[in-house]
């Protein structure tokens, strides 16, 4: 089961109990009570210290008006019991909990108010088109998910948010000594926190889409984000020719972009995860552990020293450890002045001449490593007047 339905039924699990009047954060057993950190929590709690969706901060930050669209994903009963049925903006809300939704619309239909789409489903998906909200928020849900989710979760929210739309949402904060008691309460919940990221690893998720401010919550070791989307601007598609590639899987697109652009910058790669939907962690993931992607720019002249088996015979090693030390890289790598990438190779095809190196197509044969390293001094020397 994935994490989301986990907690999808969670909660339906936690709407059956407030059906019947209990309040599973209220009733807790003795043995939760007499934990040491059980009184901060509760004194959070009573104090509005709790980083909840009633929290004032969020209206105030969100200043919904009418005319403007507020998603609420990981809505719970919001609009039902924290007012958001009162807010002048037109509502959506998107939940895990069938019954969660299911409740919401019992609710919209007897108090004949006027919503948009209450959706049962997850935060990191939704079927809302791109640009769509002017506000939104999304409170006491990432805490559930992992980094590759809570990754595409922000993505999602960048993606059907509105340029220098608002939108709020909270995260545990993992480096507070609190952690520990939250995480004993959300699995007597049946719901365990599998959050992952700290809070500086999470700012940096957030910087390149959203500029914001952070409010700690320190009785429930949380922390809430007030976040405007950044305005993007729209640059020309610089990589238009790897566009009709982008259905062949997420090795082939890579190959793709490395044969045309030569190698898979950082922007490359972003653009690759965006073009297929992929997080860029999977992206980043896969281009690091295959070694046929580079990750960094090929030198002016390519150096290809033969491994083959004539070459071998005939010192190819001497020839490398000369090479190495000449050019101050390891194979596979650029040096730092941008001129040379080396890389090893089996038989160049001129087993005649070995050991062999080539370089840009011109074969140099009979080396010994005073020779390799003259050629390359050679070549340094032209390629620097
Ligand atoms: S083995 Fe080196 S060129 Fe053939």
């Amino acid at each position: 089961m994935e994490d989301f339905e986990i907690v999808g039924k969670s909660y339906d699990k936690t709407i059956e109990l407030g059906a019947k009047g209990i309040d599973p954060y209220k009733d807790l057993p003795e043995w939760i009570k007499a934990d040491p950190d059980y009184p901060a929590f509760e004194r959070a709690r009573n104090d509005g210290g709790d980083s909840g969706s009633d929290d004032p901060r969020i209206k105030a930050f969100l200043n919904p008006s009418a005319g403007e669209r507020f998603v609420d994903l990981g809505c719970s009963l919001n609009l039902m019991l924290r007012g958001y049925d009162a807010w002048p903006s037109e509502y959506h809300g998107v939940d895990v909990s069938a019954k969660t939704i299911e409740l919401l619309k019992g609710f919209v239909a007897k108090n004949n108010l006027t919503v948009g789409a209450l959706i049962n489903g997850s935060l990191h998906e939704t079927p809302f088109e791109a640009d769509y909200f002017d506000i939104g928020a999304c409170v006491g849900s990432l805490e559930y998910f992992k980094k590759d989710f809570v990754e595409k979760a922000l993505s999602e929210f960048n993606r059907i948010l509105k340029p220098s739309g608002r939108f709020v949402l909270d995260i545990p904060n993992i480096t507070s000594p609190m952690r520990r008691f939250m995480n004993i309460l959300e699995e007597y919940q049946g719901r365990p926190d599998k959050f992952d990221i700290s809070p500086d690893e999470f700012e940096a998720m957030l910087r390149p889409f959203f500029s914001f401010e952070r409010v700690d919550y320190d009785g429930v070791a949380m922390i809430q984000y007030y976040l405007t989307k950044k305005e993007m601007k729209k640059e020309p598609n610089k990589y238009k020719e790897l566009e009709p590639y982008l259905e062949s899987g997420l090795i082939g697109v890579l190959q793709k972009a490395q044969g045309l652009y030569g190698w898979l910058s950082e922007d490359l790669l972003a653009h690759v995860a965006e073009k297929t939907g992929q997080s860029r962690a999977k992206v980043y993931g896969v281009a690091t552990f295959y070694a046929q992607f580079r990750l960094k720019p090929m030198g002016r002249r390519h150096i290809l020293l033969c491994q083959g088996t004539a070459c071998h015979v005939n010192g190819s090693a001497e020839i490398e450890e000369a090479v190495r030390e000449e050019l101050g890289v390891s194979e596979g790598e650029t040096t730092a002045d941008g001129i040379f990438s080396y890389n090893n190779v089996a038989c160049l095809g001129c087993c005649s001449l070995s050991p062999a190196m080539m370089i840009d197509g011109k074969a140099y044969g009979s080396l010994t490593p005073g020779k390799a390293k003259a050629i390359i001094r050679e070549i340094r020397k032209e390629e620097t007047v």
